[in-house]
């Protein structure tokens, strides 16, 4: 969690860095501080508690200097309140003349504070981090040199940690340390940017490089020198960000989450494109360096977290269908501490939006250690897990800020079912043409999802009218199960209502004794023509619950002619491939839940106490 940002350049760097600063507020937003030393000499500090927003206020109330180097700061609260005082920037030193920002826990930080203490350091927050200024500010005081004093700290330090510094007294200088935390530099001409992710800078330069693990960043506006945590030149290639700018803005929407539920069309397409040909077969050349683990696999195990957990559990019905091969998705938090057992024919794919989720981080640590080969599904370049896996998919659905995600869920949805086609043509699970005629009914789907987006109108209305809800119940079967999980969890994320979602069949086995009357229950309802004919199961399931009173919402495909009759509204999704309906059902229930939160007056790009990127475990 927590956003970082650096800049050294000719702009004014107070716009740099609330520019970047907004990109990355999704990462957090208890505060929000920057640091700049200004053109004549000085480093001044603003900080506030509370979003973003505030501290733009304060700055308006209390201008900074012109400056062109600074480092800015969004909190996700850790160690200490998010107060003012514990928000970053802190300072560093009793002359205060070094600011430093943090992302991370630094778990020996008590030690390093009683020794500290004991030397007559005055703390001024309560953070893990302030101990990090105060030491580099001594250090520097001894040696007079500000690389060496900040490589000393960071290798003192254990835990998770970026780490940015200025000092006062080198106005040209931006110091960075990353240890399991994201940093990536944004490189520009005549200046140069730091940022947790390339959505902090991308609006200035597409030119990117990845810091690796215990790596220190030196950075001028002329020059970026990468180095191990020994002082060792660290060689690095830069990238090119293939986002777009203006993609990381609203754009006119309400909300980052309308903006990105509408950008479905595209990030499914974008993420189908140029790997299916005209005849539907998938072609996927970035699996080169695992082909082999892909060809010899006799299990695959995903991991992940939240709703890429979901994607994957959507995914397991179409490996299993198509590619006839032994799937598990685990928690990424579960899985290593459980003894998982894993072969070098185990295919791990971890599944992140971020690619720095740091439970999916450790579970791909894990299973590397223990010989497997991971194959990534990310949707951020330069991300740690894109770096450290050994192969990556990218899901192409830009830059996603609002923290429920949405357009990266449908992604990944589609990534994994070319990844399952694949591996089905690879193992001749499916007959060709069945495969292609599968790839090509995943191309219909942008085109379906503008479809479903076009109507959904009446979901939202039903949203709004459903304000007043304590709980909503979520049912589905099948491939229709996780969407029932997925919309739950849209439904708790950003409207703090109680949601659940079960798989249809276990109704009985419990869950029915929630249903009283007046329970509104979405249930996702498969095609009537799904050859394992579970469509009469859940509409025998929706009248178990109507005949208990719940308010049936269904979710149905058009030209299903019975649900009607035995559901209050009925939501109607276009006919296709039945495993591929999931990526079409999902998206009224993002609507209903965006619109209910909306109709509560929530954020719903920023919920309470949630951030997007969860970098700490
Ligand atoms: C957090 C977010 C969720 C997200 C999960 C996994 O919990 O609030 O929206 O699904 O992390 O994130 P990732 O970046 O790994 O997909």
């Amino acid at each position: 969690m927590c956003g970082i940002v650096g800049y050294v350049g000719p702009r004014s760097s107070v716009e740099v860095l609330l520019g970047g600063l907004r990109r990355l507020e999704y990462r957090g937003y208890d505060s929000a501080g920057v640091s700049l030393i200004s053109n004549d000499g000085r480093l001044e500090t603003r900080k506030r508690a509370g979003k973003l927003d505030r501290l733009v206020e304060a700055i308006a109330e209390h201008p900074l200097d012109v400056a062109h180097i600074g480092i800015g700061h969004t909190r996700w609260a850790t160690h200490g309140a998010p107060t003012d005082g514990n928000a970053h920037p802190h300072l560093g030193g009793a002359e205060q003349k070094l600011s430093l920002i943090h992302n991370g826990i630094i778990e020996n930080f008590s030690e390093l504070k009683a020794e500290l203490l004991a030397a007559g350091t005055r703390f001024a927050s309560e953070t893990d981090s302030e101990v990090a200024a105060h030491l580099v500010a001594a250090e520097y005081q001894k040696s007079g040199d500000l690389i060496a004093a900040f490589r000393s700290v960071v290798n003192r330090l254990h835990g998770a940690f970026t780490i940015l510094v200025i000092h006062q007294d080198q106005p040209d200088l931006v110091l960075a340390a990353r240890r399991n935390a994201p940093l990536v530099v944004g490189l520009g001409d005549g200046e140069n940017f730091l940022g947790s992710d390339v959505a902090a800078f991308v609006e200035h330069t597409k030119r990117a490089i990845s810091v690796g693990q215990d790596e220190i960043v030196i950075l001028r506006a002329d020059g970026v020198t990468i180095e191990d945590f020994a002082g060792n030149p660290s060689p690095h290639e830069e990238f090119t960000v293939d986002w777009d700018a203006s993609a990381a803005s609203k754009g006119g929407w309400p909300s980052f989450m309308a903006k990105e539920i509408a950008d479905q069309p595209q990030s499914v397409g974008d993420t189908l494109m140029g790997r299916l040909d005209s005849t539907g077969a998938v072609v996927l050349d970035e699996l080169a360096p695992i082909s082999d683990v892909v060809a010899n696999a006799d299990r695959i195990i995903f991991v992940a977290c939240g709703t890429a957990a979901y994607a994957a559990e959507v995914g397991k019905y179409a490996f299993e269908k198509w590619a006839r091969i032994v799937v598990s998705v685990e928690l990424s938090h579960e899985f290593r501490y459980r003894d998982p057992i894993l072969t070098p024919n185990t295919l791990v794919v971890a599944v992140s939006q971020s690619g720095e989720t740091m439970d999916t981080l450790m579970a791909t640590r894990y299973a590397k250690e223990a010989g497997c080969q991971v194959l990534a599904i990310c949707n951020t370049q330069g991300a740690t897990l894109a770096r450290e896996s050994d192969a990556v998919l990218y899901t192409h659905a830009g830059p996603e800020v609002a923290v429920a995600s949405t357009k990266a869920f449908t992604a990944q949805i589609a990534a994994m079912h070319l990844l399952a086609l694949h591996m089905a043509g690879i193992r001749k699970a499916l007959p060709e043409a069945a495969a292609n005629q599968i790839g090509r009914e995943l191309l219909k789907l942008p085109a379906k999802v503008t479809e479903v987006l076009a109507s959904a109108g009446s979901m939202a209305e039903l949203g709004k009218s459903f304000g007043d809800a304590k709980s909503v119940l979520f049912l589905g079967r099948n491939v229709g199960y996780p969407i029932a999980l997925e919309g739950a969890l849209k439904l708790k994320e950003i409207a703090y209502i109680h949601a659940e979602g079960f798989a249809a069949g276990e109704l009985k086995h419990g869950p029915i004794a929630l249903v009283e009357q007046g329970q509104p229950v979405i249930v996702i309802v498969p095609s009537p023509a799904d050859s394992d004919s579970l469509h009469p199961k859940v509409i025998s399931n929706i009248q178990e619950i109507r005949a208990r009173g719940a308010k049936v919402i269904a979710i149905a495909e058009v030209g299903d002619g019975l649900v009607s009759q035995f559901a209050e509204h009925v939501f109607y999704v276009p006919q296709i491939q039945p495993m591929l309906a999931s990526i079409l059902n999902v998206i009224p229930l993002q609507i209903f839940a965006m619109a209910l939160a909306n109709a509560k007056g929530l954020d719903v790009d920023q919920p309470r106490n949630l951030a997007k990127s969860v970098t700490v475990e």
